[in-house]
C-alpha cells in the first residue's frame, strides 16, 4: 500500500542505512528502498560493503593471515607446527556467516528505529505538491510511495573491461573473487589498486602464484611516494609478481583456464595463463534506471550525481551520498555523508572535512594515510617539514614480530599544523585514527609530541615521527 514518508532513502549500503537510522533518530518517518539479493535469493541490507566488499574481504584477509602466520612465521617464537592445511570451504563459510550476522544486524536496527524496508528497485516517477514519487518494483509487483526528501545512496558496481566476459567462475570481479572454492594454482589480477592488492594477498598467502598486471607506470600512485616505494619492496618480496605499465591486449577464457595477452612496459608481447582471473580496475556509480529525468536531474558523463559540499543535488529536497557522488569510494565517507544529510534535513548545520577522511589498505602490513601526501604538498607549493620513524626501532613492534614499515608525519613549516600522516604497519588501520583526530582538531606535530603515549606500544612511533619533524626523535 502506498505511503507518505518524510524521507525515502534509495539504497541500504553504509551510506543509505546510516542515513536512514540517523533520520529516524531525528524523528522522521523513514523508508529505505533496497533490492539486493544474495546468491541464495534472499534479500539483504548492507550493500556492497557488507555483502561483497569491506566485511567479507576483511574476513578472508584475517583467515589467510592466520594461515600464513601458522605455516611460516611461528618458528621464530620457538613454536613448530606441522602439517598446516587450509580448508577453503570452511574459511568461506566463516566469511558468509559474518556477512549474514552483519546484514541481519541491520534488519534489527531498521526494526528498532521503525524504518520501513521497501524491497525492490526504486526509481523516481515524478514530483508535485512538495512530494517526490518513488516507484518500487519488487517480487510482489510495483507500488508508488511519496516523500518530502529523498536521499540517493545507490552505490557502485565493478567496472568491467569491454569485451571481457566476467562469469564469476573463471573471470571474476569482487563478487566471484570472494567465493573461490579452492586455492587457484595460478591467479591473475588486472589492476594493482586496493582490491587487487587485498584479494591478491589473500590468495597468495594461501599458496597461489599471483601475477598482478597494472596499466599505470607507477605503483600505488595515490599514496605518499615513500609509502608506495616501501610497499613495492615488501609486496614483491612477499611473492606478489606485480608488473607495471602493461597494456592488456586480449583476455581469452577456455574450459578451465584464462589466457591474458598483453604488452609489457617495454612494448614486448607477453602471454599469461592462469586458473582464475580477478578484474579489479575500479568501480562505476549505480545511476541506471533511477528515473532521474522525472525530477529534472541527470547523471554526469561519468555516471555520478553532481552534489555540493553538503551532498545537495540541484533539485531542492533531493540529496545524494556515498559511492554515487564525488570523493573516495569508502564506506566511512558514505556513512559520514549519510549522517550529515539527515542532520541537514533536520535543520542542523553539520559539516564534513573531506581532507580528514582516512584511507586504509588492508594488506600485510597495512597501509593507511590521512591528509596530504608529500607530492601533493610539493605540487601545491606549500612549505612543509617531514618526520619519519621506523617500527624497527620500537620494542613493542619487535616483540610482536611486526617491525616492518614506518610512520611519516608532514607538518606546515611555519605553523607546525599536521598536514598529512602516512603509515605502513601491522596495525595501521587503528593507528591512523590518532592522526585523523589530531587533524580534525587542527593539531600541530608538537601537540602529538607532547601527548603521553603508552609504553611499549606501536603508537609510540607516531609520537617519534611527530618529534622527527623537528629532528628531535628520542629513540633514533
Ligand atoms: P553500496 O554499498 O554499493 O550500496 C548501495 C546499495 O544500493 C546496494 O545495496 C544496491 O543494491 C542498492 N541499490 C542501487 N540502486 C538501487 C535502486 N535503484 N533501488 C534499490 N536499491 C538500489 N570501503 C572501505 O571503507 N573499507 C574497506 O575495507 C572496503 N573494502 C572493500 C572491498 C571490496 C572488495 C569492495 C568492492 C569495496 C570495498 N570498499 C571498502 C568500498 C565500500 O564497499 C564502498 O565505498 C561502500 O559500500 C559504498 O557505500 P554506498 O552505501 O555508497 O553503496
Ligand atoms: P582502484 O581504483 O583502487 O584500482 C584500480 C587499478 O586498476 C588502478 O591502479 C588502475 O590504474 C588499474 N587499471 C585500470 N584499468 C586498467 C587496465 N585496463 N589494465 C590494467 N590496469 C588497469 O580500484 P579497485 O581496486 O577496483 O577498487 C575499487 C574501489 O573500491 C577503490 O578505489 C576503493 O575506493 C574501494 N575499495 C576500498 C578498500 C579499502 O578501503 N580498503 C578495499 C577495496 C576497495
Amino acid at each position: 500500500m502506498s505511503e507518505r514518508y518524510d524521507v525515502i532513502v534509495i539504497g541500504a549500503g553504509p551510506a543509505g542505512y546510516i542515513a536512514s537510522i540517523r533520520a529516524a533518530q531525528l524523528g522522521f518517518k523513514v523508508a529505505c528502498v533496497e533490492k539486493w539479493k544474495s546468491p541464495s535469493g534472499e534479500m539483504a541490507l548492507g550493500g556492497t560493503c557488507l555483502n561483497v566488499g569491506c566485511i567479507p574481504s576483511k574476513a578472508l584477509l584475517a583467515s589467510s593471515e592466520e594461515y600464513e602466520k601458522t605455516a611460516h612465521h611461528l618458528d621464530v617464537h620457538g613454536i613448530s607446527v606441522k602439517d598446516v592445511r587450509i580448508d577453503v570451504a570452511k574459511m568461506v563459510a566463516r566469511k558468509d556467516g559474518i556477512v549474514s550476522k552483519m546484514t541481519k544486524g541491520i534488519e534489527f536496527l531498521f526494526r528498532k528505529n521503525k524504518i520501513a524496508w521497501l524491497k525492490g528497485h526504486g526509481r523516481f516517477v515524478g514530483a508535485g505538491d512538495g512530494f517526490f514519487r518513488i516507484e518500487v518494483t519488487g517480487d510482489a509487483g510495483a507500488e508508488v510511495n511519496e516523500a518530502r526528501h529523498v536521499i540517493i545512496a545507490t552505490g557502485s558496481k565493478s567496472r568491467h573491461l569491454p569485451g571481457v566476459p566476467v562469469d564469476n567462475r573463471l573471470i571474476c570481479d569482487n563478487e566471484g573473487a570472494l567465493g573461490f572454492t579452492e586455492v587457484p594454482k595460478r591467479l591473475g589480477v588486472i589492476g594493482a589498486g586496493v582490491i587487487g592488492l587485498e584479494l591478491g594477498s589473500v590468495w597468495r598467502r594461501l599458496g597461489a602464484e599471483v601475477t598482478v598486471l597494472e596499466a599505470m607506470p607507477g605503483f600505488l600512485a595515490a599514496a605518499d611516494e615513500a609509502v608506495s616505494k616501501e610497499c613495492w619492496k615488501i609486496f614483491t618480496k612477499q611473492g606478489l609478481n606485480i608488473q607495471l605499465g602493461v597494456k592488456i591486449d586480449a583476455i581469452t577464457p577456455s574450459a578451465k583456464a584464462v589466457e591474458v595477452t598483453y604488452d609489457d612496459a617495454k612494448g614486448a608481447r607477453q602471454s599469461l595463463k592462469v586458473d582464475k582471473l580477478i578484474v579489479s580496475v575500479g568501480r562505476v556509480p549505480n545511476t541506471d534506471d533511477l528515473g532521474l529525468e522525472a525530477i529534472g536531474l541527470s547523471a554526469n558523463e561519468r555516471g555520478f550525481i553532481e552534489v555540493d559540499d553538503h551532498c545537495r543535488t540541484k533539485v531542492p529536497g533531493v540529496f545524494a551520498i556515498g559511492d554515487v557522488v564525488r570523493g573516495p569510494m569508502l564506506a566511512h565517507k558514505g556513512e559520514d555523508e549519510g549522517v550529515m544529510v539527515a542532520e541537514l534535513i533536520a535543520g542542523q548545520q553539520p559539516h564534513i572535512d573531506y581532507n580528514c577522511i582516512p584511507w586504509v589498505i588492508y594488506t600485510s602490513p597495512e597501509i593507511a594515510w590521512v591528509g596530504r601526501t608529500e607530492q601533493q604538498l610539493k605540487a601545491e607549493g606549500r612549505a612543509y617539514k617531514s618526520g619519519q620513524f621506523p617500527f624497527a626501532a620500537n620494542g613493542r613492534a619487535l616483540g610482536m614480530q611486526a617491525a616492518e614499515g614506518f610512520v611519516k608525519v608532514l607538518a606546515d613549516a611555519k605553523t607546525d599544523e599536521i598536514l598529512g600522516v602516512h603509515i605502513i604497519a601491522a596495525a595501521a588501520s587503528d593507528l591512523i585514527t590518532e592522526a585523523a583526530v589530531a587533524m580534525e582538531f587542527k593539531a600541530s606535530a608538537e601537540d602529538i609530541a607532547r601527548i603521553c603515549h603508552p609504553h611499549p606500544s606501536m603508537s609510540e612511533v607516531m609520537r617519534e615521527a611527530a618529534m622527527a619533524t623537528d629532528r628531535r626523535a628520542l629513540n633514533m
